[in-house]
C-alpha cells in the first residue's frame, strides 16, 4: 500500500504475446503486481489467452461518414474496458521494430473512428499509456537507438497522441534474449553464447528492474500531471 492509494485508478495491462511462459508475460504479470500494489484495479487483457481475432472485418472498418456508429459487440467490449481505465500499459516483444500483428490488430479494430478519434474532444483524452516493449537487441546494439526512436514515433505520435492520450511512453527493453544477438557491418547476424549460472541471474534482474523503474516513473508522472 502506498501514498497514491487514496485515488483508486484503473490500468488496462494489454498483454500481446502467445507463451504464458515468456519473458513478456513475465513482465506483464510484474508490472500488474506493481500497479495493484500502487493502488490500481488492474484488468488485464492477454490478447491471445482471450482469443482476439485480429483480422479487420467489414463491421468494424471506420464508418467515415457516420461517428456514432456502433462497431461489432466484440469492439464494442473491448472498448468499454478502454473506457473504464485511467491508464493502460501494453507489454508487447518487439517485431520488425513494431508492435507484434496482435497488437496491432487490437488497436485497429477497437481504436476506431468517433471512439478513439475524430471528435474535437476524443474519448480517450485524459487517459495515459506505456508502452513497454522488449526487444532482442543489446542496449550497445547501434540499431536500438533508431529501433527507439522509430517506435516512439509510431507509439506516441501515430498513435497516443493523435488519439488524445494525455501522455504515452515507451519503455524499451532491450536485452530480452538469452543469447545476445547483433547485426554486424555486412548484415550478419551474430548470435552470441547463451548467458548462465549467476550471469544470467544477473542479466534478468536487472531486466527487472528496468521494468520496475518504468513502471514506477509512469506511476509517479500521474501525480505530477494530476
Ligand atoms: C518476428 C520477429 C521480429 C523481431 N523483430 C525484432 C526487432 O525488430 N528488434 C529487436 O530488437 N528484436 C526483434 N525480435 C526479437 C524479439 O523482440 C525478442 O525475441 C523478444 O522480445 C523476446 O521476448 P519473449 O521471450 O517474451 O518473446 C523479433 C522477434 C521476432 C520473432
Amino acid at each position: 500500500m502506498t501514498q497514491h492509494d487514496s485515488r483508486a485508478r484503473t490500468a488496462l495491462v494489454v498483454v500481446a504475446h502467445h507463451r504464458t511462459d515468456s519473458l513478456t508475460a513475465h513482465t506483464a504479470r510484474r508490472a500488474a503486481a506493481q500497479l495493484e500494489t500502487a493502488g490500481y484495479r488492474v484488468d488485464l487483457l492477454d490478447l491471445h489467452a482471450e482469443g482476439f481475432d485480429p483480422r479487420m472485418t467489414v463491421e468494424d472498418q471506420p464508418d467515415w461518414g457516420n461517428r456514432e456508429k456502433e462497431y461489432s459487440e466484440e469492439v464494442r467490449t473491448h472498448m468499454r474496458r478502454i473506457l473504464d481505465a485511467d491508464a493502460v500499459v501494453a507489454v508487447f516483444p518487439v517485431y520488425w521494430q513494431s508492435v507484434p500483428a496482435i497488437l496491432k490488430g487490437w488497436i485497429d479494430r477497437v481504436w476506431n473512428y468517433g471512439f478513439a478519434y475524430g471528435r474535437s474532444k476524443p474519448r480517450l483524452a485524459g487517459k495515459r499509456i506505456l508502452w513497454l516493449g522488449l526487444a532482442g537487441a543489446t542496449a550497445d546494439d547501434p540499431i536500438t537507438a533508431g529501433m527507439r526512436a522509430v517506435l516512439e514515433t509510431s507509439l506516441n505520435e501515430g498513435i497516443a497522441y493523435y488519439c488524445g492520450f494525455s501522455h504515452s511512453t515507451v519503455g524499451l527493453l532491450s536485452d530480452a534474449e538469452e543469447r545476445p544477438q547483433r547485426i554486424d557491418t555486412e548484415g550478419n547476424l551474430l548470435v552470441g553464447d547463451a548467458v548462465t549460472g549467476a550471469e544470467r541471474e544477473a542479466q534478468y534482474t536487472a531486466f527487472d528492474r528496468r521494468t520496475q523503474e518504468f513502471v514506477e516513473a509512469f506511476i509517479a508522472e500521474e501525480f505530477v500531471a494530476a
